[in-house]
């Protein structure tokens, strides 16, 4: 539980009131009260309030503000107000301003705009966030601490600069270890000095931008900014856990966000927090899987959701309205995945500036007759009577699906051989394999504790790191069931290739050797031809993108090509290894090839859906102290119906007792006690 002074799923969002008067703010808190809203996000962005130069520190409005939402009942989620920096610092210190790839030396303006090795930066974030835990550390109202805003971006100054190369000298050791993992012989880039390292920007290695040159010291610098902004937060990390030792600190990530590796920061968050927009079109799948990954961040631990927008954004394209019933389903799809929160940005709608048309709680209208606060107070409302029967419930999963950033980095910054490669969009279709037959699924690290798994799919494993292949092949030889792809096992931590054939380190495991990659033009296919019928695979499905020419050392052939110059090479094959069996997916096939091939392997292996149920009708499961909440998530616009067979279930939402065939309208929930 994130505190057992509030022992329910805490409802409530960003709040800004320093943009109000004191009229407004009251009018706010008659309306929590309305909405049944408890927490408030307070003082993200307020910094130019809290220190309006560099000695004076005002925390009045601070004071006041805390207290007077504690007396309506309103808890806090207290952000250090440092993701953005004042005016007066970055005239002072440039050094705070960034440098983009481009090499241009950024102006004051916009937000998320510090530079992580700045050192006025790391000394004032850090001295506010003392600051700040020292004066609050007693207070009451004080649930969560928020650091900073959604960390990003990128810096090219020189400080960074310097930096790195302190980062590369204890990585690395000497210039001979570098030169060699860098491949530096390439092109005759051999480094003699340390200075002669500069940061790989469109002035350098990535020139052109499309890939890189030095795959080595792309990859170290997209490490590098990252620990670079992870150090920015453990500063204030530290500093708040200084004063108070028992606080709860995170920072709001932004699921599928490539530039930060999620999985080292969250080994210095408490709890995981992270901020969902899908739009308008995003499959429901698409939000399920970020809010899987979430929850693998920290193995399973439930998490925070600290923003959705109640209605809209302002910052696609085209800002659709939420369905009326949608953000209700939205928050309970996010709550099914592991929330222990639903949060908004924001409670009140700003006048000004860039988010003035983005929903909130409070409209510009001012009251709560309007649809979207109705639909936030039913919402409230429904919280408040499940209390804590969610709370710490867990997920189940028996299947893992594997997600790496520095192969993502590794993937998409290579040179060749496709740019049609997307590594999220191919963790998506097998994701989405399972999530269509309602079979759950972790989202786990190569870090992860692979036992508690029957089945591990590692789409496009490109980057094998060190132990992983041993750790993969101890799975496959106790009986776990393992699933790669093509353009996998090719290279080490560094991006060299792993030689004496593809897929390298995992070639003994899967039975294979892969010979050749052939690349096909977006409108170019071959087929996946099935030898036999495989579960409910049979006759041919199309493929495409990445071809691997492969011969079988052990492994069974279940499907070969069915066009050009490798017809009848495999495509798919099977290896048994110990007592457990490896897949190799040699291309890139359709999606209901990917659906149909893990229904047979689940079934196989004994893995169950949670429920069978109509298609676009999510069935999600938590667990806790042995009953199971089966969340049943009508994607659907229209009434659909499902069979609970022999389960009698109650509603927690709505109190109902359930048993045989069950309707549930369009965009509806239910929360199944079973
Ligand atoms: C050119 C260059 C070679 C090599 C090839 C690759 O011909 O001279 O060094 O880069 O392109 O296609
Ligand atoms: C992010 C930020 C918020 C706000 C919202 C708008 O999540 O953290 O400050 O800008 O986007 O969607």
């Amino acid at each position: 539980m994130i505190s057992t002074k509030l022992p329910k799923m805490f409802y409530g969002g960003d709040y800004n009131p320093e943009q109000w008067d004191q009229a407004t703010h009251q009018e706010d808190l008659r309306m929590f009260k309305l909405a049944g809203i408890d927490i408030a996000t307070i003082n993200v962005f307020s910094w130019a309030k809290n220190q309006p130069d560099e000695i004076t520190y005002n925390f009045g409005w601070l004071d006041e503000l805390i207290d007077s939402l504690y007396e309506s009942g309103v808890y806090v989620c207290l952000a250090t107000s440092t993701g953005a920096h004042p005016a007066w610092m970055a005239t002072k210190y440039p050094d705070v301003l960034r440098v983009d790839k481009d090499g241009r030396k950024r102006k004051f303006g916009g937000r998320h705009n510090s530079c992580p090795n700045s050192p006025t930066y790391r000394l004032y974030s850090e001295r506010i966030a003392d600051k700040l835990a020292e004066r609050y550390k007693d207070h009451p109202a004080v649930l969560v601490w928020h650091v900073s805003n959604e960390y990003g971006g990128d810096c090219y100054c020189d400080n960074c600069e310097r930096a790195f190369r302190v980062w590369l000298k204890e990585k690395y050791q000497t210039l001979d270890q570098l030169n060699r993992a860098w491949n530096t012989a390439f092109w005759g880039h051999t480094f003699y000095d340390w200075d002669e390292i500069v940061l790989p920007s469109n002035l350098s290695e990535e020139w052109g931008d499309r890939y890189t040159n030095f795959q080595g010291i792309s990859l170290d610098y997209s490490r590098f900014n990252s620990d670079s902004m992870l150090n920015c937060y453990k500063l204030e990390y530290n500093a708040i856990k200084k004063h108070v030792p028992e606080s709860v600190v995170t920072t709001n990530l932004m699921g599928f966000f490539k530039q930060l590796d999620y999985f080292k920061w969250a080994k210095y968050m408490d709890i995981i927090s992270w901020d969902s927009y899908p739009s308008l079109t995003t499959p429901p799948s698409e939000t399920a899987m970020a809010n899987d990954l979430m929850r693998g961040l920290k193995d399973g631990m439930p998490f925070m959701l600290m923003e959705q927008t109640p209605s809209q954004q302002n910052w696609q394209p085209y800002n659709s309205l939420k369905r009326p019933g949608v953000m209700r389903l939205q928050s309970y799809q996010t709550v099914a995945h592991g929330a222990d929160t639903v949060m908004f940005f924001q409670l009140r709608r700003s006048i000004g500036a860039c988010e003035k048309y983005h929903g909130a709680v409070i409209e510009h209208v001012g009251h709560e007759n309007t649809r979207v606060f109705r639909e936030v107070a039913q919402l409230g409302e429904e919280l408040q009577r499940i209390g804590d029967r969610l709370l710490d419930s867990r997920a189940d999963a028996k299947a893992a699906i594997v997600f790496d950033w520095d192969n993502w980095w590794a993937i998409e910054k290579s040179s060749g051989p496709t740019i049609a490669l997307n590594y999220v969009q191919q963790i998506h279709k097998y994701y989405a394999a399972f999530y269509n037959r309602n079979v759950q699924v972790d989202m786990v690290s190569v870090d992860t504790d692979l036992s508690a798994y029957d089945l591990v799919v590692a789409p496009v494993l490109y980057m094998v790191k060190p132990g992983f292949a041993e750790k993969l092949e101890a799975f496959v030889e106790n009986g776990g069931t393992f699933l790669t792809t093509f353009f996998s096992g090719i290279v080490n931590e560094n991006d060299l290739v792993t030689v004496g054939g593809y897929p390298g380190e995992l070639r003994k495991m899967l039975g294979i050797w892969v010979e050749e990659i052939d690349a096909l033009f977006p409108d170019q296919k071959n087929k996946v031809v099935l030898k036999d019928k495989f579960g409910k695979l049979q006759g041919s499905y199309e493929c495409g993108m990445l071809c691997d020419l492969l011969h079988t050392e052990g492994a069974e052939v279940i499907a070969e090509y069915g066009e050009d110059f490798y017809k009848g090479m495999p495509a798919v094959t099977r290896h048994t290894f110990g007592k457990g069996e490896a897949y190799y997916v040699a291309t890139d096939p359709e999606q209901c090839f990917l659906d149909e091939l893990i229904e047979k392997i689940t079934t196989d292996k004994g893995i169950q859906p949670n429920l069978s149920a109509p298609s676009g009708v999510e069935v999600s499961r938590r667990v806790k102290d042995g009953i199971s909440y089966l969340f049943v998530l009508n994607h659907n616009t229209e009434i659909v119906s499902y069979d609970l067979g022999q389960l009698e279930a109650e509603d927690l939402i709505s109190g109902h007792q359930l048993s045989g065939t069950v309707s549930i309208e369009g965009r509806d929930v239910q929360i199944l006690e079973v």
